[in-house]
């Protein structure tokens, strides 16, 4: 297998030439079956679930022994992806909810919905995982001010805060790319219709790989997932079945060297 390379083929085709427990993190967002596009459409129910979980056992038998998959999807697919992943023997980390900031339906009978699920398993206990190095902003300036200088009494101990923010937690904040593009309100016409956002994919890169691992996407789409692992100074390698995208991903990457 080449590294550094999104291949043009379709996912079970480019498992057979990824080695076996190969891979330090598996980051794939794939079809959700809502029929946004022909890419997105099933027969059924049934056909799509089988098609993920066939996806799903090629995409663990890559991954290292300590490796890291998080896989995006609707909450609703995502509770049968979390019981099969489990079946599989995979350890559960987190049920990540990513509130789109975008994306709210006008469901008068329900609410709305403006948020998608991203599950983080891993294959063992002893993935990395770079907590430090995704830290965020506490919430509260006063209070964080205060405790700088005095710092907060905890149990009898002085707690001062992290000067690189708090520990990420499983909510998070991201505006969709669709609506980071928005010109004057308005959607912009994008070659791919559900790109994922930058920022969102580095937090997954950085927290769960280092310099020279091996990131991997087997649904690359305008592949973000190629474009930040490489900023990041990760190896990548994925594949992506629409020839338009593909070109379209690798016209990004060489803009990154250039
Ligand atoms: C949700 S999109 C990924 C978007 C990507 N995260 C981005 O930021 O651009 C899923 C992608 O999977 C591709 N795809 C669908 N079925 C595939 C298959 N059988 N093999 C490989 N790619 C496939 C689609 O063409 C689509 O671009």
């Amino acid at each position: 297998m080449k590294l550094d390379k999104i291949y043009n083929l379709d996912v079970f085709d480019f498992f057979d030439i990824v080695d076996d427990a190969s891979v330090d993190l598996i980051l794939t967002d794939p079809p959700y079956n809502l029929k946004k596009a022909k890419w997105d459409t099933f027969v059924s129910d049934e056909y799509f679930f089988n098609w993920t979980y066939s996806w799903i056992d090629k995409a663990i038998q890559k991954l290292k022994p300590n490796g890291s998959l998080y896989i995006f999807n609707t909450p609703f697919n995502s509770s049968f992806i979390f019981q099969y992943l489990l079946s599989r023997g995979m350890v559960f980390q987190n049920w990540i909810t990513w509130d789109k900031r975008d994306g709210m339906g006008g469901a008068k009978r329900k609410y709305s919905n403006g948020q998608e699920t991203i599950l983080f398993f891993t294959k063992n206990k002893k993935h990395t995982f770079n907590y430090d190095d995704i830290r965020v902003p506490y919430d509260s300036a006063n209070r964080i001010a205060h405790a700088t200088q005095k710092g907060i009494l905890k149990n009898g101990k002085r707690w001062y805060p992290n000067e690189k923010g708090k520990l990420c937690g499983e909510v998070w904040h991201f505006s969709s790319q669709r609506h980071k593009e928005k010109l004057n309100g308005k959607t912009q016409k994008t070659k791919h219709i559900t790109p994922k956002p930058h920022d969102m994919c580095e937090r997954i890169i950085k927290a769960s790989s280092d310099e020279n691992d091996i990131v991997l996407d087997c649904f690359m789409g305008s592949g973000t997932t190629a474009v930040v692992a490489k900023k990041l100074n990760r190896r990548y390698i994925g594949c992506e079945s629409n020839k338009e995208y593909y070109r379209w991903s690798l016209e990004k990457l060489e803009q990154i060297d250039g």
